[in-house]
């Protein structure tokens, strides 16, 4: 435990610096409806009598759900109040049975690891070069494999890269297997010309959004789409075994205004989009490389919303924060920002945050890297629930991960429960654990960097 400031001093003080990163309304924009004032104490219910139920609604938040599935284009719309990662859950456990097989994108957020625990499932993972999203190639050469039952693409990526995965989503239907895409960080897509296209424009099953992460609502709120082939009946009846039974309807009345702006126009999106193009060449033409740029002229998708700084992103936050800017993330390899139009920036500011970046500065260790999957020896179901034992760091390596190992953010596990902790791995978390990097799954009782593998012994 750690004396000393309280939780309002914290919110009260990471208020000096203008937060580049979510939730989507940057603290600018009231992500409630303005007709409420000074009524939030009075909103903050849950259900009761005429507030409709959220897990069997029949009145006015089925009607939010009505208007958020139409605002999308979707055949059906789940709200949640546990953001993107009850979407993610239920979403995944409606599609795919106990002990079934499942494709996913290694970078996925941890919540898709906690789903195949939850269902017993084996997990083939897919990888792209270096960590970016894999190509689609690799996803065809996965399917030709035995048929998964459930196929999980990530899209977009933390850092806002996607590809057209439409062929991937006909070949995984084609062999019977189902489709959810974890769009936590897309539900802006497809709002706007000048944006990637909406994940629904493929024939996914299943879209699961985190709605704070890019749109001004209220954090904590998320949702779950459904495609042509969605299986309501069984998410119905995820959503309801895994949701709180007391939702915020603060955070509903969020969503139901986002559900309007959205059927309403773009946003501000097209202007948004436009503007960070340019921002994006202003920083190229001081010699700096922008992940999305680069990744962008290569014939991708390049979310706007995101902008990744290549260098030494220690020293580039340093510089962002000392002109009063926070960024998202900084890595050795670079530093990510979120913006979005609710940020309200208009090319002074972005000049601001170009002339704090100063002059380029070369990365710290390279381009970023990311382990290569190990062989799995156990399920990861099977992995976190064997007997297991605490190890230093150093004597780790070729061990069985008996938990995840997840540095947050972005919240990629990067050792999964079940598989072997490659010296690759191993050196992974020691280079991160050296440089402060927040390792959630390692035990550092005593000073010692250790870490749970399955106990061959017991
Ligand atoms: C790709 C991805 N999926 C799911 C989640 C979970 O979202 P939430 O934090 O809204 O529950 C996150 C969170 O960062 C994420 O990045």
């Amino acid at each position: 435990m750690t004396g000393g400031a309280s939780l309002a001093d914290a919110l009260r003080s990471v208020q000096s610096r203008q937060r580049l990163h979510m939730p989507g309304h940057f603290g600018r924009v009231s992500p409630v409806p303005a007709a409420w004032g000074a009524q939030a104490a009075a909103w903050d219910q849950t259900e009761s009598m005429g507030l409709d139920a959220l897990s069997l609604p029949t009145g006015v938040l089925e009607a939010v759900s009505e208007r958020a599935a139409a605002a999308y284009g979707a055949r059906a719309a789940w709200l949640s109040v546990q953001g993107a990662t009850l979407p993610v859950l239920a979403g995944s456990l409606a599609l795919a049975a106990p002990g079934g097989r499942v494709l996913a994108d290694r970078r996925s957020h941890r919540s898709v690891l906690a789903a195949a625990i939850l269902g017993g499932w084996q997990v083939d993972w897919v990888c792209g070069e270096a960590g970016d999203p894999p190509d689609v190639a690799a996803w065809l050469r996965k399917l030709s494999g035995p048929r998964p039952d459930l196929v999980v693409p990530l899209y977009p990526s933390y850092e806002g890269l996607g590809r057209d995965l439409a062929p991937v989503v006909a070949q995984a239907h084609a062999r019977g297997s189902r489709v959810l895409v974890d769009a936590a960080h897309g539900s802006h897509l497809g709002r706007a010309a000048g944006l990637p296209p909406h994940p629904l424009a493929w024939g996914v099953d299943l879209v699961a959004h985190g709605l704070h992460k890019t749109e001004p609502v209220l954090t904590q709120a998320g949702l779950l789409l459904a495609g042509p082939g969605a299986p309501a009946v069984l998410v119905w009846e995820w959503m309801r075994r895994l949701a709180t039974s007391s939702p915020s309807y603060l955070l509903l009345a969020s969503m139901e205004q986002y559900a309007e702006q959205r059927a309403a126009g773009d946003g501000g999106w097209i202007r948004f989009a436009a503007q960070m193009h340019d921002v994006w060449e202003q920083l190229a033409q001081r010699g700096w490389q922008v992940r999305q740029r680069v990744w962008s002229r290569a014939g991708q998708l390049a979310d706007p919303a995101k902008l990744t700084v290549e260098g030494d992103g220690l020293r580039l936050a340093e510089r962002l924060r000392r002109a009063g800017f926070e960024p998202e993330h900084a890595d050795a390899a670079g530093v990510t920002l979120i913006a979005g139009p609710a940020l309200g920036f208009d090319s002074r500011d972005w000049d601001r945050v170009i002339e704090a970046l100063g002059d380029p500065v070369a990365p710290a260790s390279g381009r970023a890297w990311w382990p290569a999957p190990a062989p799995a020896v156990l399920s990861p179901a099977a992995a976190v629930r064997a007997p297991r034992r605490r190890v230093g760091l150093g004597a780790a390596a070729e061990r069985v991960a008996a938990a995840e190992i997840t540095p947050y953010p972005p919240g990629v596990p990067v050792a999964v429960p079940g598989e072997h902790l490659s010296g690759e791995v191993v050196q992974w978390l020691e280079e991160a654990a050296a440089r402060g990097v927040r390792l959630e799954g390692v035990d550092t009782e005593g000073g010692e960097v250790a870490v749970w593998v399955v106990d061959g012994d017991a």
